[in-house]
This record gives C-alpha cells, sequence and structure tokens, in this order.
C-alpha cells in the first residue's frame, strides 16, 4: 500500500488488501519478530466518539511495535472544549506524532482532516460513513475461516448508518462475493453505497428476512442498529430487537456457517450463540492486533 492516509476501503485494490493481509499473519504466526520495529514512534490518538475495542486494540499495537501513543483523550477535557476546530487540532497533533488515528460523528471527517495533516492518518469510523481498518480485519477473519474465494455472505442490521457495512462491501467487490444484505426497509442500504456497489459491478442482493437466505451463507456479519445516528429515537424504537439470532434461527444455518459482529453487540446476537463453533466474533476483534500492526507498519515505514 502507499504511504498515504487510510480514509476508506474505495482506495484499496484487492493487491493492498492482500497485502496487508498477508503481512498480518506474517506477524499473528511470530509477534515477538517486531517487538522493536518502531521503536520511539508515537501514534497520535484523537478520539471523538467512544471506543474501546478500536483504541485500545490500535494502542496495543503501537507498543507491540515498540512505540507508544500520545492520547487527546475524552473531548471533555481537551481544547475542543473551547472551540477549537477539528482542522487545527489535528495540525497540532501532528507535530507530536508520527502517525494519526482519528474517530468523528461527523461523515467525511477524516477525508477532511487528511487534506490538512502530512502524517499518515487512519481513520478509525467517520459517522455513518467508513472504518477501513475495522473491515481490513474483518477480511482476515473471513479468509481464514471461510476464504475470500466464491464467498456467499450476508450482512444484516443496520445498513444505513452501520459504517462498518459499507466499508466491507466496498473492499468486497475487489473479491468474487455474493453480498446479500438483510435488514428492516427503514435501514436498506443508502442509495450511494448501492450505487457504487453496482458501478463496482458486485453481486448485491437485498432481503428483509434471513430465513431464506441463511442456508447459503458462508459467513453471517451481524450488525447492531446504530441507535447514536438516528435523528428520532422513535425510529431507533421502531426497529430496535427487530433481528435476533438465536438458536432457533440457527436451526436452518450451514453447519460451517461463520457468525461475525465488529462488537459491540446490544441483542442482535444472543449469548447461547457464543458457545457454539459459528461466534467467530470475539477472534474477530482480536484479529486486529495484527492486522493494526501490519497497516501501522507499511504506513511508519518512512516516518
Ligand atoms: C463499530 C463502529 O464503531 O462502527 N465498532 C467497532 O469499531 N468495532 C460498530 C458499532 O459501533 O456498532
Amino acid at each position: 500500500m502507499r504511504h498515504d492516509h487510510l480514509i476508506d476501503t474505495k482506495q484499496l485494490t484487492r493487491q493492498d488488501i492482500e497485502n496487508v493481509l498477508d503481512h498480518a499473519a506474517e506477524i499473528d504466526a511470530d509477534p515477538s519478530a517486531f517487538a522493536d520495529r518502531h521503536a520511539g514512534k508515537l501514534l497520535g490518538l484523537m478520539f471523538y466518539e467512544p471506543s474501546t475495542r478500536t483504541k485500545m486494540s490500535f494502542e496495543t499495537s503501537i507498543k507491540r511495535l515498540g512505540g507508544d501513543i500520545v492520547d487527546m483523550g475524552p473531548v471533555e477535557s481537551s481544547s475542543v472544549k473551547k472551540g477549537e476546530s477539528l482542522a487545527d487540532t489535528a495540525r497540532v497533533i501532528e507535530g507530536y506524532a508520527d502517525a494519526l488515528v482519528l474517530r468523528h460523528p461527523s461523515q467525511g471527517a477524516a477525508k477532511m482532516v487528511g487534506e490538512f495533516v502530512d502524517v499518515p492518518l487512519l481513520n478509525a469510523g467517520d459517522g455513518a460513513g467508513h472504518h477501513p481498518t475495522q473491515t481490513l480485519l474483518d477480511l482476515y477473519t473471513i479468509r481464514e475461516n471461510a476464504g475470500l474465494d466464491d464467498l456467499t455472505i450476508g450482512i444484516m442490521g443496520d445498513l444505513k448508518y452501520g459504517r462498518t457495512v459499507h466499508s466491507l462491501a466496498y473492499a468486497l467487490t475487489n473479491f468474487d462475493a455474493h453480498q446479500h444484505f438483510i435488514s428492516p426497509g427503514s435501514l436498506k442500504l443508502p442509495r450511494s453505497v448501492r450505487y457504487d456497489l453496482h458501478e463496482a459491478g458486485a453481486s448485491v442482493r437485498e432481503h428483509t428476512d434471513i430465513e431464506a437466505i441463511l442456508p447459503n451463507l458462508d459467513v453471517l456479519y451481524v450488525t447492531r442498529i446504530q441507535r447514536e445516528r438516528f435523528p428520532d429515537e422513535n425510529e431507533y424504537r421502531a426497529v430496535a430487537g427487530d433481528y435476533q439470532i438465536d438458536f432457533e434461527t440457527l436451526e436452518a444455518a450451514p453447519d460451517d456457517l461463520t457468525i461475525m459482529h465488529p462488537l459491540p453487540r446490544v441483542d442482535e446476537i444472543a449469548p447461547e450463540v457464543d458457545e457454539t463453533e459459528h461466534a467467530k466474533y470475539f477472534e474477530q476483534a482480536h484479529n486486529g492486533i495484527p492486522v493494526r500492526m501490519a497497516l501501522l507498519d507499511s504506513m511508519l515505514e518512512d516516518q
């Protein structure tokens, strides 16, 4: 991959993706071999939205490469509270760090900041837009469990506001994947995403129920209804809890179905599913380390 910003998955070719996944596999096989690789390098963390996995796994990854973090900390205790613009804050923090990680509630925020900063910028989620590093760990998990060739995947839940969905769907157009989108009518893929998938020649079908398609799936990617992005709480209540995967749903599932979820889950997957062979969502979260180590390793190379 080029040593510039990672803003969305539209910028990634199949080769870029395979390079990251191959490098992540190499790191996974012997993480200690990379322990001093980026000694002294600093990763600047700018999180304007809650995060557990993404933030902690970036922190773990840079530390496992021998580097460290400088963290803006919670928005409430930063200069953002004094009215500082996002671009100004980013330009200051780039002077402290060798690369930046940004999560922000506004779609397009990472692209905008990318125009102001010279150090590599990684988009860790911009509103309902993109979440490319999540996609790379999703693809790594899919490759390990089901393979990326001739893949039939169901992507279920909040397809409208789910940035992990948008990023994953674009990335899958680089592979021979049949994508089935399952959601209530009000949470279907945004028109712009559907259009881009179509332009990329993707094989896409949309459903409101999972029953008919479940027996054909290799992977089921479940997502949380993004409550914080609903303009009206009543709209959220109308769909909350509509889709749940439990033992009963799984009666029609193929034995080798892989179930994934970017986490956090609310009630989309019943805890009873965790004990089955299908459940790969905790493994998926752990894959965030080798994959983010691989990305940082290549992006920090020339810093
Ligand atoms: C996701 C996100 O922030 O978009 N979480 C994550 O990074 N694993 C999914 C979500 O919040 O539902």
